[in-house]
């Protein structure tokens, strides 16, 4: 029995209630093996549904893996790409190893829910306000994801964003009354033993964890970009289009994301229109900055948890620190 004995513990037969973030590019296979493994959700992060990419993190976590971590181990998509291809996920739901979850970020799920309910597989929906809750249970979302606007990666933009502290309790309140069965999960600034009990205080079942586990030894990005975000405070993270015109991605309008702001980020924001009308010399730089790891020009993705990330220890250690801080703090060990 987990020390932090929660609904979401139980359901995924999980010690600790923490689930890795399907962070696009960068939670691939060992990373998501190595939290299931650790007694955490590991979610691949399938990201923009690359069927190649896909396909070789997929071998590295389902196969050849004990029944106990597939129990532990599920697939993430942003959902809106998926209208253009959802080979990926097609795909995936092909394989005899199932994922244990499946998450859908940003967009509307109902159209890919009716697939991934037929192989009984639970579906996790990111919201970023309490108005969107209603719609994404109706869409079958069995766990709800509560991402506040700190949170590293892509969110809500600033003027509709929310933040974590006071977007977990309403929406745990909203599913007490309207919908008791629904798990709740917090996002954003989860970073340490003191996030993770805090977001259990707030009324959720646990709590997803991205930049925290970004900056470990098992993530993709380079060892490079994870010194940066060691070396940075939570007040130099900024959200923005910025870096997604840079890397020519369409994201849909209400979402932006946050990473690092570098020099590159300070020259053209507050100017997104004439970096979308004239793209090309900006994104030549960046491309520049991306292949030279110069990071004052390629972007760093976590959030403004990055202040209270000092290291790059491997993803159980994260895990099990998280954990042994947030039971203490709990009075549960
Ligand atoms: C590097 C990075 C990539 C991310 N990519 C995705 C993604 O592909 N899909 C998704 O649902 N969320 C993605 N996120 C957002 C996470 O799901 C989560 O909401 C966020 O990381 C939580 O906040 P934290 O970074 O403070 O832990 C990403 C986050 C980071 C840091």
């Amino acid at each position: 029995m987990p020390a932090i004995a929660s609904r979401f513990c139980e359901q995924f037969g999980l010690t600790t209630p923490i689930a890795l973030a399907p962070m696009a590019g960068a939670a691939g296979g060992a990373l998501a093996l190595a939290c299931a493994r650790a007694g955490a959700l590991g979610l691949v992060g399938g990201g923009y549904g690359d069927l190649d990419w896909v396909k070789t993190e997929y071998e590295k976590a389902f196969t050849q893996t004990d029944r106990k971590t597939l129990k532990r181990l599920g697939m993430g998509f942003i959902t809106w790409r998926l209208n253009t291809d959802a080979s990926a996920l097609d795909w995936v739901l092909d394989q005899a190893s199932k994922p244990a979850a499946m998450m859908f970020s940003f967009g509307d799920p109902s159209q890919y829910a009716a697939r991934v309910q037929h192989h009984n597989i639970p579906i996790i929906c990111q919201a970023q306000r309490v108005e969107q809750v209603p719609k994404l249970i109706e869409a079958g979302a069995q766990v709800i994801v509560a991402q506040g606007g700190e949170a590293g990666g892509h969110g809500m933009r600033n003027e509709f964003a929310r933040g974590t502290f006071t977007l977990v309790p309403e929406i745990a309140d909203w599913l007490a009354k309207h919908s008791p069965d629904t798990l709740l999960l917090a996002a954003g600034g989860v970073a340490d033993g003191r996030g993770l009990a805090a977001a259990m205080m707030l009324g959720a079942d646990g709590g997803v964890v991205g930049s925290r586990l970004w900056v470990t030894k098992e993530c993709l990005a380079p060892v490079a970009a994870l010194h940066q975000a060691v070396d940075a405070t939570g007040d130099d993270t900024a959200r923005s289009s910025v870096f997604d015109v840079l890397r020519n991605l369409e994201w849909p309008a209400p979402y932006d994301f946050r990473a690092l702001r570098n020099d590159l980020h300070r020259q053209w924001e507050g100017r997104l229109e004439p970096l979308r009308q004239q793209p090309e010399p900006a994104r030549k730089d960046y491309q520049q900055g991306v292949s030279q790891q110069d990071y004052s020009r390629a972007h760093v993705t976590v959030g403004e948890a990055t202040g209270l990330i000092h290291d790059i220890p491997s993803a159980t250690t994260v895990i099990e620190t998280m954990s042994k801080q947030a039971n203490k703090l709990l009075g549960l060990g």
